[in-house]
């Protein structure tokens, strides 16, 4: 009887179990880097994204542990005869090869971006039927990242479009982290966990609260399918670019380290306030994301505009994020139990034990207060 029921649990595990994770070994935290989209949008050449590079050391960002420099749209103008991709000349007057050289000279990593379809979403050469020549170009010039939108893929099956890339990557022998970008539209998070390592959950983000607030509601039940190797991907930052606050910034930042989500900061990195660079590169939120446990938080308490999410992190510690959506500061308050302290991880500082177990703070508007419990 005993193995009969043991035997079913067994069976129940797995079903219940996520898709196995894409088995390339990378992105076992959430991957963390730049990309120029959301600042620089098709304005991208080769001197600007160098001085991104030689930016990303000396700002500290490099040391708070980002890595990829990812070039987004536009870097493509057309495919030769022998339909290999090729470069802007006028932008990229000395290939990719020479750009990755660089960027891998500062011991950074090079990402790219193509689109599974005919074209580019800004209208450049997509991958469509060039998957593995692609690949294998990529892999020549030292690619260790590729995004992959979804524009211009007429009727094309977004599942199989987007295996047949990680195929292609696999074959290059090339590690090449794999970042899908359909948008959310086939629920990736239920398939995508053995194709890429990260999928986007949503439509763009743009640099303001109302947008952010939407991602961060469509993300919330989406908690049970990220683990090392294969994260939501809520989208890049906006934290210090026009249309947030620097507050807002904070908020945003620390939200997508609860929800374990890639860090790819989508600011100036050449021209960043001493405020925004603190942001970006708080080592103890940053830990939160980069947690080897890989869990997402979930958000336990909604009430009127404030919110508490949990996020389990490893050694049995819990990490809490107090959010106010309001307009005005609201007093807040949340049970953690009679004998623990945390740390305030923008306070740098370890508060507690508290009366009853009540920890409380007074949380400002769009603002938020992060806390994790410190072992006993
Ligand atoms: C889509 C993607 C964006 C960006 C642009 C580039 O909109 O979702 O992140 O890559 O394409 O054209």
């Amino acid at each position: 009887m005993r193995r009969i029921f043991l035997l079913l649990a067994g069976i129940g595990l797995l079903f219940a179990a996520p898709a196995f994770a894409l088995n390339n070994g990378l992105a076992l935290t959430p991957p963390m880097g730049w990309n120029s989209w959301n600042k620089f949008g098709c304005h991208v050449d080769q001197d600007l994204i160098k001085q991104i590079a030689d930016a990303m050391v000396s700002s500290g960002m490099k040391a708070a542990g980002y890595q990829y420099i990812i070039i987004d749209d536009c870097w493509q103008v057309a495919r030769d005869a022998q339909g290999n991709i090729v470069p802007d000349p006028k932008r990229f007057p000395d290939g990719m090869k020479a750009l990755a050289d660089y960027i891998h000279s500062k011991g950074l990593k090079f990402g790219i971006y193509s689109d599974a379809g005919t074209n580019t979403c800004q209208g450049r050469p997509g991958s469509r039927g060039y998957e593995y020549q692609d690949a294998r170009t990529y892999a020549s010039w030292g690619v260790d990242y590729l995004k992959y939108d979804w524009c211009h893929t007429g009727t094309q099956n977004i599942q199989a479009s987007y295996e047949t890339m990680r195929d292609a990557l696999a074959a290059s022998g090339r590690p090449i982290v794999f970042s899908l970008c359909e948008w959310g539209l086939d629920d990736p998070w239920k398939w995508a966990g053995s194709v890429g390592n990260l999928w986007r959950t949503t439509g763009d983000i743009n640099p303001t609260w109302q947008r952010i607030m939407q991602i961060l509601d469509l993300n919330a039940p989406l908690w049970r399918y990220a683990g090392p190797g294969h994260w939501n991907d809520p989208d890049m930052l906006e934290v210090g670019n026009p249309g947030l606050s620097t507050r807002e910034s904070k908020s945003h930042f620390s939200l997508w380290c609860m929800l374990a989500a890639p860090l790819i900061a989508g600011n100036d990195l050449r021209h960043m306030s001493p405020a925004i660079r603190a942001v970006l590169t708080n080592k103890e939120v940053i830990a939160l994301d980069q947690d080897p446990l890989g869990r997402q938080a979930r958000r336990i308490i909604q009430q009127d505009d404030t919110e508490v999410w949990r996020k389990p992190l490893s050694g049995g510690n819990v990490a809490y994020l107090l959010l106010n959506r309001a307009e005005t500061a609201k007093e807040m308050s949340l049970y953690i139990g009679s004998a623990t302290r945390v740390r305030d991880l923008w306070k740098h500082q370890d508060e507690g034990p508290f009366t009853n177990g009540v920890f409380q703070a007074n949380v400002p508007p769009h603002g938020v207060v992060v806390i994790r419990t410190l072992s006993q």
